[in-house]
Protein backbone atom coordinates (compact mmCIF):
# COMPACT_ATOMS: atom_id res chain seq x y z
CA UNK A 1 0.00 0.00 0.00
CA UNK A 2 0.91 3.60 -0.87
CA UNK A 3 2.66 5.67 1.89
CA UNK A 4 1.10 8.63 1.00
CA UNK A 5 -2.61 9.62 0.07
CA UNK A 6 -3.34 12.55 -2.08
CA UNK A 7 -6.72 14.49 -1.56
CA UNK A 8 -7.20 17.37 -4.49
CA UNK A 9 -9.66 19.53 -4.15
CA UNK A 10 -10.41 23.63 -6.17
CA UNK A 11 -7.10 23.34 -7.75
CA UNK A 12 -5.20 22.53 -4.55
CA UNK A 13 -3.76 19.07 -4.01
CA UNK A 14 -2.71 17.91 -0.59
CA UNK A 15 -0.28 14.96 -0.05
CA UNK A 16 -0.46 13.48 3.17
CA UNK A 17 1.36 10.73 4.85
CA UNK A 18 -0.39 7.41 5.76
CA UNK A 19 0.83 6.01 8.89
CA UNK A 20 1.20 2.23 9.99
CA UNK A 21 0.71 0.51 13.51
CA UNK A 22 2.09 -2.27 14.27
CA UNK A 23 -1.39 -3.99 13.42
CA UNK A 24 -4.55 -2.41 12.04
CA UNK A 25 -5.83 -0.56 8.83
CA UNK A 26 -2.91 2.25 7.83
CA UNK A 27 -4.32 6.07 8.90
CA UNK A 28 -4.08 8.40 6.54
CA UNK A 29 -2.36 12.10 8.56
CA UNK A 30 -4.84 14.84 7.83
CA UNK A 31 -3.44 16.90 10.38
CA UNK A 32 -2.43 19.51 7.66
CA UNK A 33 -5.48 19.06 5.65
CA UNK A 34 -7.35 22.36 6.96
CA UNK A 35 -4.23 24.14 6.59
CA UNK A 36 -3.21 23.42 2.82
CA UNK A 37 -6.35 22.78 1.37
CA UNK A 38 -9.10 24.59 3.16
CA UNK A 39 -11.39 21.69 4.22
CA UNK A 40 -12.43 19.62 6.93
CA UNK A 41 -13.28 16.06 7.35
CA UNK A 42 -16.53 14.66 8.41
CA UNK A 43 -16.98 11.87 10.08
CA UNK A 44 -19.61 11.79 12.78
CA UNK A 45 -19.75 8.66 15.67
CA UNK A 46 -15.89 8.79 14.70
CA UNK A 47 -16.05 5.21 12.72
CA UNK A 48 -13.11 5.90 10.24
CA UNK A 49 -11.04 8.53 12.77
CA UNK A 50 -7.98 7.61 14.86
CA UNK A 51 -8.46 10.13 17.76
CA UNK A 52 -4.71 9.06 19.20
CA UNK A 53 -1.76 6.96 19.13
CA UNK A 54 -1.88 4.35 21.86
CA UNK A 55 0.43 1.59 23.09
CA UNK A 56 -2.43 0.37 25.69
CA UNK A 57 -4.92 -2.26 23.82
CA UNK A 58 -5.53 -3.67 20.21
CA UNK A 59 -8.67 -4.76 19.13
CA UNK A 60 -8.89 -6.64 15.78
CA UNK A 61 -12.91 -6.52 15.20
CA UNK A 62 -12.95 -8.91 12.27
CA UNK A 63 -11.07 -11.51 14.48
CA UNK A 64 -12.23 -11.08 17.63
CA UNK A 65 -9.12 -10.17 19.28
CA UNK A 66 -8.47 -8.38 21.88
CA UNK A 67 -4.79 -7.60 23.33
CA UNK A 68 -3.60 -5.53 26.22
CA UNK A 69 0.36 -4.86 25.77
CA UNK A 70 0.13 -7.47 23.12
CA UNK A 71 -1.33 -10.13 25.79
CA UNK A 72 -4.86 -11.64 24.97
CA UNK A 73 -7.81 -11.21 26.93
CA UNK A 74 -8.38 -14.92 27.27
CA UNK A 75 -4.87 -15.52 28.69
CA UNK A 76 -5.22 -12.83 31.26
CA UNK A 77 -8.61 -13.72 32.41
CA UNK A 78 -7.41 -18.08 32.79
CA UNK A 79 -3.92 -16.76 34.20
CA UNK A 80 -3.82 -13.55 35.56
CA UNK A 81 -5.36 -11.37 38.33
CA UNK A 82 -7.57 -7.98 38.14
CA UNK A 83 -4.22 -6.20 40.21
CA UNK A 84 -1.41 -7.70 37.87
CA UNK A 85 -3.92 -6.47 34.99
CA UNK A 86 -3.94 -2.97 36.06
CA UNK A 87 -0.01 -2.82 36.60
CA UNK A 88 0.18 -3.93 33.12
CA UNK A 89 -2.22 -1.58 31.88
CA UNK A 90 -0.90 1.56 34.04
CA UNK A 91 3.27 0.56 33.17
CA UNK A 92 3.22 -1.38 29.92
CA UNK A 93 4.68 -4.59 31.26
CA UNK A 94 3.51 -6.95 33.64
CA UNK A 95 5.41 -6.67 36.82
CA UNK A 96 8.39 -9.06 38.84
CA UNK A 97 7.20 -10.52 42.18
CA UNK A 98 9.23 -7.75 43.97
CA UNK A 99 7.20 -4.59 41.29
CA UNK A 100 3.53 -6.84 42.10
CA UNK A 101 3.91 -6.39 45.74
CA UNK A 102 4.98 -2.95 46.14
CA UNK A 103 2.05 -1.92 43.65
CA UNK A 104 -0.39 -4.49 45.45
CA UNK A 105 0.40 -2.39 48.77
CA UNK A 106 -0.10 0.54 47.25
CA UNK A 107 -3.50 -0.33 45.84
CA UNK A 108 -4.50 -1.93 49.33
CA UNK A 109 -3.37 1.37 51.60
CA UNK A 110 -4.79 3.94 49.45
CA UNK A 111 -8.90 2.02 49.66
CA UNK A 112 -10.00 4.00 52.83
CA UNK A 113 -11.67 7.11 52.29
CA UNK A 114 -11.40 10.58 54.11
CA UNK A 115 -13.80 10.35 57.01
CA UNK A 116 -15.35 13.71 55.76
CA UNK A 117 -16.33 12.02 52.10
CA UNK A 118 -19.18 9.49 53.64
CA UNK A 119 -20.66 13.22 54.17
CA UNK A 120 -21.50 13.22 50.02
CA UNK A 121 -23.20 9.54 50.31
CA UNK A 122 -26.33 11.12 52.94
CA UNK A 123 -27.26 14.23 50.17
CA UNK A 124 -28.47 11.83 47.96
CA UNK A 125 -31.98 10.61 47.88
CA UNK A 126 -32.02 6.95 49.53
CA UNK A 127 -33.53 6.04 45.86
CA UNK A 128 -30.68 7.62 43.92
CA UNK A 129 -29.30 5.17 41.11
CA UNK A 130 -25.62 4.04 41.58
CA UNK A 131 -24.30 5.55 39.21
CA UNK A 132 -25.90 9.01 40.20
CA UNK A 133 -23.48 8.87 43.29
CA UNK A 134 -20.70 7.80 41.49
CA UNK A 135 -20.99 10.96 38.50
CA UNK A 136 -20.82 13.13 41.64
CA UNK A 137 -18.93 11.10 44.21
CA UNK A 138 -15.70 10.52 41.58
CA UNK A 139 -15.67 14.27 41.07
CA UNK A 140 -15.69 14.88 44.56
CA UNK A 141 -12.38 13.44 44.68
CA UNK A 142 -11.23 16.30 43.23
CA UNK A 143 -11.82 18.37 46.73
CA UNK A 144 -10.08 15.68 48.75
CA UNK A 145 -7.01 14.77 47.57
CA UNK A 146 -4.70 18.46 46.28
CA UNK A 147 -1.42 16.36 46.53
CA UNK A 148 -2.33 14.70 43.77
CA UNK A 149 -4.36 17.34 41.25
CA UNK A 150 -0.95 18.78 39.62
CA UNK A 151 -1.60 16.95 36.10
CA UNK A 152 1.96 17.87 35.68
CA UNK A 153 3.83 16.05 37.83
CA UNK A 154 4.38 12.19 37.09
CA UNK A 155 4.94 11.39 40.99
CA UNK A 156 1.05 12.97 41.30
CA UNK A 157 -0.23 11.13 38.39
CA UNK A 158 0.72 7.87 39.42
CA UNK A 159 -0.28 8.48 42.71
CA UNK A 160 -4.22 9.84 41.89
CA UNK A 161 -3.77 6.73 39.54
CA UNK A 162 -3.31 4.49 42.65
CA UNK A 163 -6.07 6.15 44.29
CA UNK A 164 -8.26 5.86 41.84
CA UNK A 165 -7.59 2.43 41.61
CA UNK A 166 -8.19 1.74 45.15
CA UNK A 167 -11.00 3.88 45.98
CA UNK A 168 -13.30 3.01 43.77
CA UNK A 169 -14.70 -0.29 45.16
CA UNK A 170 -14.91 1.41 48.50
CA UNK A 171 -17.00 4.25 46.56
CA UNK A 172 -18.75 1.47 44.71
CA UNK A 173 -19.93 -0.37 47.96
CA UNK A 174 -21.03 2.89 49.44
CA UNK A 175 -23.00 3.56 46.61
CA UNK A 176 -24.41 0.08 47.16
CA UNK A 177 -24.92 -0.06 50.67
CA UNK A 178 -27.14 3.71 50.58
CA UNK A 179 -29.05 2.14 47.47
CA UNK A 180 -29.69 -0.55 49.74
CA UNK A 181 -30.22 1.37 53.22
CA UNK A 182 -27.63 -0.30 55.11
CA UNK A 183 -24.57 1.02 57.11
CA UNK A 184 -21.04 0.92 54.93
CA UNK A 185 -18.43 -1.60 55.38
CA UNK A 186 -15.09 -0.26 55.68
CA UNK A 187 -11.57 -1.75 53.58
CA UNK A 188 -9.94 -4.37 54.97
CA UNK A 189 -6.22 -4.77 54.12
CA UNK A 190 -5.67 -8.60 54.69
CA UNK A 191 -8.23 -9.34 51.87
CA UNK A 192 -7.31 -9.43 47.77
CA UNK A 193 -9.25 -6.72 45.83
CA UNK A 194 -12.13 -8.54 44.75
CA UNK A 195 -12.81 -10.59 48.09
CA UNK A 196 -12.32 -6.90 50.01
CA UNK A 197 -14.96 -5.27 47.26
CA UNK A 198 -17.62 -7.96 47.88
CA UNK A 199 -17.30 -8.10 51.64
CA UNK A 200 -17.90 -4.00 51.20
CA UNK A 201 -20.75 -4.80 49.43
CA UNK A 202 -22.32 -8.02 51.69
CA UNK A 203 -21.34 -7.89 54.82
CA UNK A 204 -23.77 -7.06 57.64
CA UNK A 205 -23.38 -5.79 61.06
CA UNK A 206 -25.60 -8.80 62.24
CA UNK A 207 -23.33 -11.24 59.65
CA UNK A 208 -20.13 -10.78 58.72
CA UNK A 209 -19.89 -12.24 54.64
CA UNK A 210 -18.10 -15.36 54.10
CA UNK A 211 -15.74 -15.47 51.38
CA UNK A 212 -16.05 -18.35 48.40
CA UNK A 213 -13.16 -18.62 46.21
CA UNK A 214 -15.39 -19.43 43.02
CA UNK A 215 -17.22 -15.97 43.31
CA UNK A 216 -14.13 -14.05 44.29
CA UNK A 217 -12.51 -15.34 41.20
CA UNK A 218 -15.24 -14.80 39.37
CA UNK A 219 -15.63 -11.35 40.28
CA UNK A 220 -11.84 -10.52 39.24
CA UNK A 221 -12.38 -12.04 35.95
CA UNK A 222 -15.23 -9.64 35.40
CA UNK A 223 -12.96 -7.00 36.44
CA UNK A 224 -10.40 -8.12 34.21
CA UNK A 225 -12.77 -8.14 30.92
CA UNK A 226 -13.70 -4.82 31.61
CA UNK A 227 -10.53 -3.19 32.54
CA UNK A 228 -9.96 -1.53 29.15
CA UNK A 229 -11.10 -1.04 25.65
CA UNK A 230 -9.31 1.08 23.27
CA UNK A 231 -10.74 4.31 22.27
CA UNK A 232 -14.39 3.88 23.09
CA UNK A 233 -16.89 6.24 24.18
CA UNK A 234 -16.23 6.89 28.00
CA UNK A 235 -12.46 6.69 27.27
CA UNK A 236 -12.21 9.07 24.83
CA UNK A 237 -14.43 11.25 26.75
CA UNK A 238 -11.43 10.71 29.50
CA UNK A 239 -9.31 11.43 27.01
CA UNK A 240 -11.12 14.83 25.79
CA UNK A 241 -12.04 15.89 29.11
CA UNK A 242 -8.46 15.41 30.31
CA UNK A 243 -6.81 17.30 27.00
CA UNK A 244 -7.66 20.68 28.77
CA UNK A 245 -5.59 20.33 31.77
CA UNK A 246 -8.55 18.88 34.44
CA UNK A 247 -7.35 17.03 37.10
CA UNK A 248 -7.83 13.42 36.77
CA UNK A 249 -10.47 12.83 39.33
CA UNK A 250 -12.82 15.33 37.05
CA UNK A 251 -11.54 13.37 34.26
CA UNK A 252 -12.77 10.39 35.28
CA UNK A 253 -16.12 11.35 36.63
CA UNK A 254 -16.66 12.46 33.04
CA UNK A 255 -15.68 8.70 31.84
CA UNK A 256 -18.38 7.19 34.15
CA UNK A 257 -21.01 9.89 32.77
CA UNK A 258 -20.46 8.60 29.78
CA UNK A 259 -20.35 5.08 30.32
CA UNK A 260 -24.06 5.31 31.94
CA UNK A 261 -25.95 5.68 28.55
CA UNK A 262 -27.41 2.38 27.33
CA UNK A 263 -25.54 1.81 24.35
CA UNK A 264 -21.83 1.84 26.41
CA UNK A 265 -22.08 0.52 29.97
CA UNK A 266 -26.11 0.32 30.56
CA UNK A 267 -26.11 -2.09 28.17
CA UNK A 268 -25.74 -4.85 30.94
CA UNK A 269 -28.74 -3.29 33.09
CA UNK A 270 -30.80 -3.18 29.62
CA UNK A 271 -29.52 -6.94 28.63
CA UNK A 272 -31.34 -8.18 31.80
CA UNK A 273 -34.00 -6.35 31.53
CA UNK A 274 -34.94 -7.77 28.25
CA UNK A 275 -34.09 -11.12 29.02
CA UNK A 276 -36.75 -10.73 32.02
CA UNK A 277 -39.17 -9.35 29.51
CA UNK A 278 -38.97 -11.65 27.19
CA UNK A 279 -39.65 -14.11 30.24
CA UNK A 280 -39.83 -17.98 28.13
CA UNK A 281 -38.09 -18.98 25.46
CA UNK A 282 -41.84 -19.91 23.84
CA UNK A 283 -41.35 -15.78 23.26
CA UNK A 284 -38.04 -15.36 21.50
CA UNK A 285 -39.51 -15.35 17.88
CA UNK A 286 -42.02 -12.74 19.16
CA UNK A 287 -39.37 -10.36 20.39
CA UNK A 288 -36.92 -11.30 17.48
CA UNK A 289 -39.54 -10.27 15.00
CA UNK A 290 -39.90 -6.76 17.33
CA UNK A 291 -35.94 -6.29 16.46
CA UNK A 292 -36.68 -6.92 13.10
CA UNK A 293 -39.58 -4.66 12.76
CA UNK A 294 -36.82 -2.16 14.51
CA UNK A 295 -38.71 -1.45 17.88
CA UNK A 296 -35.98 -1.76 20.08
CA UNK A 297 -32.81 -3.55 19.36
CA UNK A 298 -31.61 -6.75 21.20
CA UNK A 299 -29.09 -5.43 23.76
CA UNK A 300 -26.23 -7.05 24.49
CA UNK A 301 -25.08 -8.00 21.43
CA UNK A 302 -23.92 -6.14 18.31
CA UNK A 303 -20.55 -3.66 18.44
CA UNK A 304 -19.11 -1.04 16.73
CA UNK A 305 -15.86 -3.03 16.53
CA UNK A 306 -16.45 -6.15 16.83
CA UNK A 307 -17.88 -7.79 13.60
CA UNK A 308 -17.19 -10.78 15.05
CA UNK A 309 -17.58 -13.22 18.86
CA UNK A 310 -16.62 -10.11 21.20
CA UNK A 311 -13.83 -12.55 22.93
CA UNK A 312 -14.95 -10.97 26.41
CA UNK A 313 -18.55 -12.58 25.89
CA UNK A 314 -16.99 -16.44 25.63
CA UNK A 315 -14.85 -15.92 28.88
CA UNK A 316 -18.13 -14.25 30.85
CA UNK A 317 -20.44 -16.92 29.14
CA UNK A 318 -17.85 -19.79 30.82
CA UNK A 319 -17.96 -17.62 34.37
CA UNK A 320 -22.05 -17.38 34.12
CA UNK A 321 -22.33 -21.32 34.03
CA UNK A 322 -18.94 -21.05 36.50
CA UNK A 323 -21.54 -18.56 38.63
CA UNK A 324 -24.77 -20.14 38.55
CA UNK A 325 -23.57 -23.70 39.19
CA UNK A 326 -21.73 -22.31 42.46
CA UNK A 327 -24.85 -20.76 44.21
CA UNK A 328 -27.35 -23.32 42.74
CA UNK A 329 -28.97 -21.19 40.39
CA UNK A 330 -27.70 -23.31 36.52
CA UNK A 331 -31.90 -23.59 35.82
CA UNK A 332 -32.28 -20.03 36.20
CA UNK A 333 -35.04 -19.02 33.33
CA UNK A 334 -33.33 -16.22 32.05
CA UNK A 335 -30.16 -18.82 31.13
CA UNK A 336 -32.51 -20.42 29.36
CA UNK A 337 -33.74 -17.74 27.82
CA UNK A 338 -30.10 -16.05 26.64
CA UNK A 339 -28.99 -19.25 25.38
CA UNK A 340 -32.16 -19.72 23.14
CA UNK A 341 -31.94 -16.03 21.74
CA UNK A 342 -28.15 -16.37 21.53
CA UNK A 343 -28.76 -19.59 18.98
CA UNK A 344 -31.71 -18.05 17.43
CA UNK A 345 -29.80 -14.65 16.85
CA UNK A 346 -26.35 -16.15 15.70
CA UNK A 347 -28.50 -18.16 12.95
CA UNK A 348 -31.11 -16.22 11.48
CA UNK A 349 -30.24 -13.86 8.55
CA UNK A 350 -31.17 -10.14 9.89
CA UNK A 351 -28.09 -10.66 13.02
CA UNK A 352 -25.79 -12.67 10.01
CA UNK A 353 -25.96 -10.09 7.71
CA UNK A 354 -25.21 -7.17 9.86
CA UNK A 355 -22.72 -8.86 11.74
CA UNK A 356 -24.28 -8.86 15.21
CA UNK A 357 -22.78 -11.21 17.55
CA UNK A 358 -22.93 -11.61 21.28
CA UNK A 359 -20.95 -8.82 23.10
CA UNK A 360 -19.32 -8.83 27.21
CA UNK A 361 -23.01 -7.39 28.45
CA UNK A 362 -24.89 -10.52 27.16
CA UNK A 363 -24.23 -12.67 30.09
CA UNK A 364 -22.72 -10.21 32.37
CA UNK A 365 -25.69 -9.08 34.13
CA UNK A 366 -27.17 -12.99 34.87
CA UNK A 367 -23.32 -13.38 36.28
CA UNK A 368 -24.01 -10.61 38.40
CA UNK A 369 -26.96 -11.42 39.25
CA UNK A 370 -26.73 -14.24 40.85
CA UNK A 371 -23.48 -13.12 42.25
CA UNK A 372 -25.92 -11.35 44.26
CA UNK A 373 -25.63 -7.40 42.58
CA UNK A 374 -29.35 -5.83 41.33
CA UNK A 375 -29.36 -4.39 37.66
CA UNK A 376 -28.89 -1.03 39.17
CA UNK A 377 -24.76 -2.08 40.25
CA UNK A 378 -24.42 -3.88 37.10
CA UNK A 379 -22.65 -0.42 35.21
CA UNK A 380 -21.42 0.54 38.60
CA UNK A 381 -19.17 -2.30 38.08
CA UNK A 382 -18.10 -1.61 34.57
CA UNK A 383 -16.89 1.58 36.12
CA UNK A 384 -14.54 0.37 38.36
CA UNK A 385 -13.66 -2.07 36.24
CA UNK A 386 -12.84 0.34 33.78
CA UNK A 387 -11.39 3.49 36.06
CA UNK A 388 -7.89 1.86 35.62
CA UNK A 389 -8.22 1.46 31.66
CA UNK A 390 -9.50 5.77 31.84
CA UNK A 391 -6.48 6.64 34.15
CA UNK A 392 -4.13 4.65 31.73
CA UNK A 393 -5.33 6.28 28.93
CA UNK A 394 -5.62 9.16 30.59
CA UNK A 395 -1.76 8.64 31.71
CA UNK A 396 -0.17 7.66 28.17
CA UNK A 397 -2.38 11.13 26.60
CA UNK A 398 -1.14 13.78 29.45
CA UNK A 399 2.69 11.89 28.47
CA UNK A 400 2.33 12.51 24.76
CA UNK A 401 4.44 14.84 23.88
CA UNK A 402 2.67 15.35 20.64
CA UNK A 403 -0.91 16.19 23.28
CA UNK A 404 -3.40 18.89 22.12
CA UNK A 405 -6.57 20.03 23.84
CA UNK A 406 -9.05 17.94 21.55
CA UNK A 407 -11.80 20.19 19.77
CA UNK A 408 -13.90 18.77 16.57
CA UNK A 409 -15.00 21.25 14.21
CA UNK A 410 -18.58 20.86 12.68
CA UNK A 411 -20.25 21.54 9.05
CA UNK A 412 -22.34 24.45 9.97
CA UNK A 413 -26.08 24.14 9.07
CA UNK A 414 -27.54 26.75 11.13
CA UNK A 415 -29.17 30.40 9.81
CA UNK A 416 -27.40 32.59 7.97
CA UNK A 417 -25.86 35.67 9.48
CA UNK A 418 -29.01 38.04 9.57
CA UNK A 419 -30.00 41.15 11.86
CA UNK A 420 -31.64 41.32 15.45
CA UNK A 421 -35.42 41.98 15.79
CA UNK A 422 -36.47 44.02 18.71
CA UNK A 423 -39.09 42.07 20.43
CA UNK A 424 -41.89 44.11 19.70
CA UNK A 425 -41.44 43.77 15.91
CA UNK A 426 -40.97 39.87 15.88
N1 LIG B 1 -30.01 -5.12 17.75
C1 LIG B 1 -30.56 -5.04 16.51
N2 LIG B 1 -29.97 -4.43 15.47
C2 LIG B 1 -28.78 -3.86 15.69
C3 LIG B 1 -28.15 -3.91 16.95
C4 LIG B 1 -28.81 -4.58 17.99
N3 LIG B 1 -28.25 -4.65 19.20
N4 LIG B 1 -26.97 -3.27 16.87
C5 LIG B 1 -26.86 -2.83 15.62
N5 LIG B 1 -27.96 -3.19 14.91
C6 LIG B 1 -28.20 -2.97 13.47
C7 LIG B 1 -28.65 -1.53 13.19
O1 LIG B 1 -30.03 -1.43 13.21
C8 LIG B 1 -28.06 -1.31 11.82
O2 LIG B 1 -28.88 -1.95 10.88
P1 LIG B 1 -29.16 -1.24 9.43
O3 LIG B 1 -27.80 -1.17 8.78
O4 LIG B 1 -30.11 -2.12 8.75
O5 LIG B 1 -29.71 0.12 9.75
C9 LIG B 1 -26.74 -2.09 11.85
O6 LIG B 1 -26.94 -3.14 12.81
C10 LIG B 1 -25.53 -1.24 12.26
O7 LIG B 1 -25.88 -0.58 13.48
P2 LIG B 1 -25.25 0.78 13.98
O8 LIG B 1 -26.17 1.40 14.97
O9 LIG B 1 -24.82 1.59 12.78
O10 LIG B 1 -23.94 0.24 14.70
P3 LIG B 1 -23.06 1.03 15.73
O11 LIG B 1 -21.68 0.57 15.52
O12 LIG B 1 -23.29 2.50 15.64
O13 LIG B 1 -23.63 0.56 17.15
C11 LIG B 1 -23.85 -0.43 19.25
C12 LIG B 1 -22.94 -0.22 18.04
C13 LIG B 1 -23.09 -1.20 20.34
C14 LIG B 1 -24.27 0.93 19.84
C15 LIG B 1 -25.10 -1.24 18.81
O14 LIG B 1 -24.72 -2.49 18.29
C16 LIG B 1 -26.13 -1.40 19.93
O15 LIG B 1 -26.95 -0.49 20.13
N6 LIG B 1 -26.10 -2.55 20.67
C17 LIG B 1 -26.98 -2.74 21.79
C18 LIG B 1 -26.38 -2.05 23.00
C19 LIG B 1 -25.21 -2.83 23.56
O16 LIG B 1 -25.27 -4.03 23.74
N7 LIG B 1 -24.15 -2.09 23.89
C20 LIG B 1 -22.96 -2.65 24.55
C21 LIG B 1 -21.74 -2.59 23.69
S1 LIG B 1 -20.39 -3.57 24.38
C22 LIG B 1 -20.05 -2.85 25.90
C23 LIG B 1 -19.59 -1.44 25.80
O17 LIG B 1 -18.69 -1.13 25.02
O18 LIG B 1 -20.11 -0.62 26.55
Amino acid sequence: MSNTATVSIDGKTVEMPVLRGVDGPPVIDIRKLYAEADVFTYDPGFTSTASCESKITFIDGDKGVLLHRGYPIEQLAEQSSFLEVCYLLLHGELPNAAEFEEFDHNITYHTMLHEQFDRFFNGFRRDAHPMAIMVGAVGALSAFYHDSTNVDDPAQRMISSHRLIAKMPTIAARAFKYFRGQPFVHPRNDLSYAENFLRMCFSVPAEDWKPNPVLTKAMDRIFILHADHEQNASTSTVRLAGSSGANPFACIAAGIACLWGPSHGGANEEALNMLAEIGSVERIPEYVQGVKDRRYRLMGFGHRVYKNYDPRAKVMQQTCHEVLAEVGHQDDPLLKVAMELEKVALSDPYFVERKLYPNVDFYSGITLRALGFPAEMFTVLFALARTVGWISQWKEMIEDPLQKIGRPRQIYTGAPPRDYVPVETR
